[in-house]
């Protein structure tokens, strides 16, 4: 593969968590005449070179939105193709985050998902909960306002039966209730596909993330493109309501950082 993007220093940081909407495998299918299912399996493909090239150059954090809650409404046909889809691909998955040591996470509700998708899944998580290095974060059946839905029902019932004190509940607290209760805030989120919108996904957590759009569609959405977003993210400041001379104004730049080269 080429290595130009590859190669292009980049300044720190790093994101310590990326997340991604993965959008467009059907425009991509339909680009090609093939099957909306084709590009959803070219997607899956491509999720896998991805979570490599975030491990190569020290993403913490993978997030791939992978199946919204908004997504069952889709024909039937391609529902069950995307679960068929989950079960193949955590197969393949599986090797990989054994070989590479990487924690298989999930956000979501994943009891609504089907047995023969579920249980793969849930032994994958289970094999893979000691490893430190990576962790890569499988959205399914997500969507922010049902999290915080599910969240707020727990919460609710821990301060009926006395459990948790409404006077000491702070943003941590209720995020300790959240799907993503251990997992940092996303630093960077991509969405593929041209689209500029938020689909319900990571609403509260991505308050201060940074934003990249790109026109790509996510079946062509390779390393270098990753590359190219991690390289934009970095030559962001990052003020979290401070003013920019607040972020020391004089400090020097740092030289830029060679990353691994991707092959
Ligand atoms: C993203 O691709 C994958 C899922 C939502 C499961 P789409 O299927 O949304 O592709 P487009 O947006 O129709 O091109
Ligand atoms: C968001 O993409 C969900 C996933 C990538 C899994 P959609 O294609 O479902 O989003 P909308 O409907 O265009 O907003
Ligand atoms: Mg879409």
């Amino acid at each position: 593969m080429s290595t130009a993007a590859a190669l292009t220093p980049i300044n720190p940081p790093i994101p310590t968590h990326v997340a991604i909407i993965m959008d467009g495998n059907g425009r991509w299918a339909g680009q090609r005449n093939l099957p909306r299912t084709e590009g959803h399996r070219k997607g899956s493909e491509n999720s896998l070179h991805i979570l490599e090239a975030a491990g190569k150059i020290g993403v913490r954090y993978l997030t791939l939105y992978a199946f919204s809650v908004e997504n069952w409404h889709r024909p039937a046909d391609e529902v069950d193709a995307l679960m068929r889809l989950l079960e193949t691909y955590l197969d393949r998955y599986y090797d990989k985050l054994v070989e590479k040591k990487i924690r298989l996470r999930t956000i979501g509700d994943t009891a609504a998902l089907p047995a023969h998708a579920r249980e793969p899944l849930e032994k994958a998580i289970r094999d893979t909960a000691h490893f430190t290095g990576t962790s890569l974060v499988l959205a399914l059946n997500y969507g922010s306002r049902n999290e915080v839905l599910r969240a707020l029902r727990t919460c609710a019932n821990d301060i009926a039966s006395g459990q948790l004190n409404p006077d000491k509940l702070d943003w941590n607290a209720f995020a300790s209730y959240l799907d993503t209760r251990d997992i940092p805030d996303p630093d960077l989120v991509i969405r593929t596909s041209g689209e500029t919108r938020m689909s319900n996904f990571l609403l509260l957590q991505s308050a201060y993330a940074e934003w990249y759009f790109t026109p790509t569609l996510w079946p062509d959405f390779d390393e270098n493109c990753f590359i190219e977003a991690v390289r934009v993210f970095s030559t962001r400041e990052r003020r979290f309501g401070r003013t920019a001379e607040q972020l020391s104004p004089n400090r020097p730049k740092k030289p830029p950082q060679k990353i691994a080269e991707i092959s």
